[in-house]
């Protein structure tokens, strides 16, 4: 068996697979609620995830014994929510809660960024522009704001490789997740001495990096203690979350597209060379597959508006019942628009500042439309995406979809709609934890290759064809001037 563990920004979960990727048990544990101390402010505390992990990985161990699966843990793997940044002194203790993906907070780090080093410049060096989002800001946040912190840390990790370090005592990183650090040089596979110099951070602050199937530790005999895992067990490096959800999508050649709506929703294409977007728009990543790099678009608030949706107005309603009277309403919502900036936005705009809105409400307006314009948003955000990739030239061949906008039926045809395109659905969609068990498998050689693992455990689903594609062109085209209207009265 593969065990697969996935550091969300909700939860933890673990899960095992066979050589099939037959998914043979799983178990996720909630994580506390993101604390928020000021508009924008988004943070977790790393022992939280090690506390869920480790539920997580004893609760799917115990699961698989339950059925029956009584074999050998041959291999570990690691996923999660990507570039929070873990600040942890020279013992690896935590020093403050973490500043996650999600935090807006670090815009003035990322003026003064440009302005030190230039955007071209950051561009050319990390293959990305300075973004709230991104790990390098964080610190320079708190370096700015809390020197005394800022002079204990040692060590800088991302949340998975926090849980890394306590399964194995381990400092590691995959390249993947490097990337966006905005401290890796991605054209290379290395960190940036650049990067690091002009900002005066100190590289041996860094973890080692690995390629994502890797073997770069080895279970301990305090994580062994902690989690029911045999000491000695390989720990491959894995990805960020979508880097791995990626291998799990089978996403690994060029035309090979996926979009996943999870909280953020993400467009993610994979590519033989790093290819840059000169204005910044998109993520230039390396894949988590050795030698090939990857590009995405990313919606900050793409499930996060449908959560938002039930959470404000439909509280004791479940997605379904919200959702179902939305298969009602004509594609365009009769006009109603959803712009669906609630944590800012990432791509096309590259705004933290940007506000969420409805545009389009008429008497005639039911609670209906909002549901179905808000699904109609976040896949026109997407779209955006696609956009983009049609203009810098990036090919799509085919579109997988992942997480909740691939298990909805309605999401699903809403998608193919918007894109213009047939889009697939998987047999096991099971997110970054099911690719961070294959990057696993393919590190200890149970199969050739992360691309031979694709091949043995990766198997389309349904096929679902665009049906609507005129109003939803037409729809499109009005969504594209909601932004610029939007900036104007912010
Ligand atoms: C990717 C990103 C999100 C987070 C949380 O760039 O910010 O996908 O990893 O899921």
């Amino acid at each position: 068996m593969f065990l697969g563990i996935d550091v969300g920004t909700g939860g933890t979960r673990a899960i095992l697979i066979d050589r099939e990727g037959r998914v043979l048990a799983s178990h996720s544990a909630d994580h506390a609620p993101i604390h928020s101390a000021a508009i924008g402010w988004a943070e977790q505390d790393p022992e939280d995830w090690w506390r869920a992990a480790r539920q997580a990985i004893t609760g799917a161990l115990r699961a698989a014994a339950a059925t029956g699966h009584i074999g050998v843990v041959e291999a570990v793997g690691l996923t999660g929510q990507m570039h929070g940044c873990v600040m942890l002194d020279a013992s690896g203790e935590v020093l403050r809660p973490a500043l996650i993906w999600c935090d807006q907070r670090t815009q003035p780090q990322c003026d003064w960024l440009t302005a030190t080093i230039g955007y071209e410049r950051i561009i050319e060096l990390t293959a990305n522009p300075a973004l709230p989002n991104f790990t390098l800001t964080k610190l320079l946040w708190v370096r700015e704001h809390q020197p005394e912190i800022f002079a204990r840390i040692s060590h800088v990790l991302c949340p998975k490789d926090f849980v890394r370090l306590r399964l194995t005592g381990e400092y590691a990183m995959d390249l993947q997740e490097a990337s966006g650090t905005l401290l890796l040089d991605v054209a290379h596979r290395r960190w940036s001495t650049e990067m690091a110099e002009r900002t005066d951070i100190p590289l041996g602050w860094l973890p080692r990096l690995f390629e994502g199937p890797e073997i770069c530790a080895r279970i301990s005999p305090l994580g062994a203690e902690a989690t029911g895992l045999p000491a000695g067990t390989p720990v491959a490096a894995g990805a960020g979350d979508q880097g791995a959800g990626a291998v799990g999508m089978g996403i690994l050649t060029p035309g090979s597209v996926s979009a996943t709506i999870g909280t953020s929703g993400v467009v993610f294409a994979a590519t033989a060379q790093p290819t840059l977007d000169p204005r910044g728009r998109l993520h230039t990543f390396c894949h988590a597959a050795p030698g090939i790099w990857h590009v995405m678009g990313v919606t900050n608030g793409a499930g996060l508006s449908l959560r938002y949706l039930r959470d404000t107005f439909f509280p004791s309603r479940s997605y379904d019942e919200m959702t179902t009277p939305a298969k009602e309403i004509p594609p365009g919502s009769d006009g109603l628009l959803w712009a669906p900036y609630l944590f800012g936005e990432r791509t096309p705009h590259l705004d933290p500042n940007a506000r969420a809105a409805f545009v389009g409400i008429n008497a005639s307006t039911t609670s209906a439309h909002y549901v179905r314009a808000v699904m109609e948003g976040v896949a026109f955000s997407l779209q955006d995406t696609l956009t983009l990739f049609a203009e810098l030239g990036i090919p799509v061949e085919t579109i997988r979809l992942g997480g909740g906008g691939a298990r909805s039926p309605l999401w699903r045809q809403i998608q193919a709609d918007v894109y213009q395109h047939a889009v697939q659905t998987l047999e096991a969609e099971e997110g970054g934890a099911f690719g961070a068990a294959l990057l696993a498998g393919s590190g200890v050689g149970a199969w050739p290759s992360v691309e031979a693992a694709c091949q043995a455990a990766v198997r389309p689903a349904e096929t679902i064809q665009p049906l609507h594609e005129a109003a939803m062109k037409e729809a499109y085209t009005r969504y594209r001037k909601v932004y610029p209207a939007l900036r104007q009265i912010a």
